[in-house]
């Protein structure tokens, strides 16, 4: 079950291989999503601190910790140091905010959010901030070696932003979370990330939910007899990526990480050629 089950990370943690995402979540109904999840099997939970709901997710992850007798050591939270956030002093600032809202003495995963700020993500010709990413990198690792964070990775850095990261840093990320889904596979960048021991997260797998519009992809979902979110976040693991499906209604949450079906090779090729989504 996929649910149970695990990639192993470069510095040797264990990540559960499927994770509920939360972004656009409010705050308010974060906490009885994530006991949903969890009550659901989910062991593994993305935030960030843009997604203001970190007090609810960290609330959500305490009273269902109350009622399941799960250890804390079993449930694996990340969070995200926001895109906009590009000195060491407001790192560490961000860090200890997060720790409080979450209410976690540690955090699994705690990732810087994009390389850039978002209104100048794809900006060409924009400033790259490869020294302030070191900065911000480097006060991730202090918190890292100290305790604070059982892993540390980037979310959205191409393969630029990764060299950089990799010249500058003592830390290799554990991870890239990035987009890829159905009609968006970046092989280059996924390809750089697998060589360099870097997990890839696939974030959006059902693109935000764009993918439920495609005819040919519901066509695909109805052949394996499951919902296009199943088929989605089952082709992402059969690239060997971990999906990060988001939901906040918990029949969906429950559906759409039962995904122990195969889809076969010539099927994953003709989803491979989809382009442009
Ligand atoms: N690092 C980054 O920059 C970044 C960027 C984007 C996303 N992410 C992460 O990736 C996660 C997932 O991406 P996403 O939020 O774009 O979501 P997604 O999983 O691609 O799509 C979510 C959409 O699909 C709907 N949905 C989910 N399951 C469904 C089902 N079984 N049947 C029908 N509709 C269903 C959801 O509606 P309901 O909620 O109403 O069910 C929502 O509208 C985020 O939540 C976040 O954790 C990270």
């Amino acid at each position: 079950m996929v649910l149970e089950e695990f990639y192993k990370l470069n510095n040797g943690q264990r990540i559960p291989k499927i994770a509920l995402g939360t972004w656009q979540t409010p705050n308010d109904v974060a906490a009885q999503v994530v006991e949903a999840a969890i009550d659901a099997g989910y062991r593994h939970i993305d935030t960030a601190i843009a997604y203001e709901n970190e007090s609810g997710v960290g609330l959500g992850l305490k009273n269902a910790l109350k009622k399941t007798g799960i250890h804390r050591e079993s449930i694996f939270i990340t969070s995200k140091i926001p895109a906009e956030v590009k000195s060491r002093d407001a790192t560490i600032r961000c860090i200890q905010e997060s720790m409080e809202r979450l209410d976690c003495y540690h955090v699994d995963l705690m990732l810087v959010h994009a390389p850039r700020p978002w209104t100048e993500m794809d900006k060409p010709g924009a400033n790259r901030y490869y020294k302030e990413n070191v900065d911000v990198w480097n006060a991730l690792e202090e918190a890292y070696e100290a305790g604070k964070f059982r892993s540390i990775g980037v979310s959205n850095f191409s393969i630029d932003d990764l060299n950089n990261i990799l010249a500058g840093g003592r830390v290799v990320p554990a991870v890239n979370q990035i987009r890829v889904h159905i009609g968006h596979v970046p092989t280059d960048l996924i390809d750089f990330c697998e060589q360099n021991g870097i997990l890839v997260e696939a974030y959006s797998p059902n693109a935000t939910g764009r993918l439920m519009k495609i005819p040919e992809v519901c066509a695909m979902a109805e052949k394996y007899h499951v919902s296009v979110p199943q088929l989605a976040s089952r082709f992402v693991l059969q690239l060997g990526l971990l999906p990060l499906p988001k939901s906040v209604h918990e029949e969906r949450i429950r559906q759409n990480a039962k995904l122990d079906f195969e889809i076969n090779s010539t099927d994953m090729a003709v989803l491979l050629e989809m382009d442009g989504l």
